[in-house]
């Protein structure tokens, strides 16, 4: 199977929220190959974020790829309007819905990509039967609502495992990591077989944004 190039995407949520436009400028001249945007609904976790008129602003500033992150229930409700305002991709929580399948082939009907999110306590068990009906998996790493956590090591076996049956049923599938993500925690992720790294307060903590996103990029070759 080809070798897929590793993607480092900064959390916007962890920026300076009151220059999101600048932020997000930054994003692009540090060499970030996406923008993760975190979308929280006070319910689903227990943090309030930004909506779709922020996610507008950030798209007439950049022209990267951007992955909205949905931690809210009922995401039907407000894919469409996600997808109006420049979403490219579409990442809902398992936990979230008891439609996954039918939120999946929405999403798709609205010709974008989509992925799937789980939280660190969902097991192993609910992830293989959505493996190729994705375009990403993304393991919540955290629990999510906050940045600047600690990364869940425990969450390491459940990639691997995904990986795996992956390999086994020779399925080219992004997996996305997503809190606590640092230049250590990055290299345990893309051993254990993810691909896709987010990574908020490290990244925009750190002084010099693009040697930060180059190291973690050396860190995951
Ligand atoms: C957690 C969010 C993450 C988080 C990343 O609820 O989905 O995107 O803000 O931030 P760090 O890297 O600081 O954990
Ligand atoms: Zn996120």
């Amino acid at each position: 199977m080809k070798k897929r190039k590793k993607l480092i995407e900064p959390s916007i949520f962890c920026g300076d929220l009151g220059r999101i436009a600048e932020e997000a400028k930054r994003i692009e001249e540090a060499g970030a190959d996406a923008i993760h945007i975190d979308i929280m609904d006070g319910h689903f976790v227990p943090n309030l974020s930004l909506g779709p008129g922020v996610v507008s602003a950030i798209n007439r500033t950049t022209d990267l790829f951007l992955d909205v992150h949905l931690m809210m229930y009922n995401p039907f409700e407000y894919i469409e309007k996600f997808i109006s305002v420049g979403a490219d991709r579409i990442i809902f929580h398992f936990e979230a819905t008891e439609e996954v399948k039918e939120v999946i082939e929405y999403i798709r009907k609205c010709n974008v990509k989509v992925g799937l999110a789980f939280n660190p306590e969902t097991s192993f068990e609910m992830v293989p039967k959505y493996l190729d009906q994705v375009d990403l998996i993304l393991f919540m790493t955290v629990h999510p609502g906050f940045g600047g956590q600690s990364f869940m090591p425990e969450v390491l076996e459940k990639i691997r495992m995904t990986r795996e049956e992956c390999v086994v049923r020779k399925i080219d599938q992004r997996i996305q990591v997503d809190g606590g993500i640092n230049l250590e925690t990055c290299k345990l992720c893309m051993e254990a077989g993810a691909d896709v790294f987010v990574s908020g307060s490290y990244l925009f903590k750190h002084p010099d944004m693009k040697q930060a996103i180059q190291e973690m990029k050396g860190r995951v070759l």
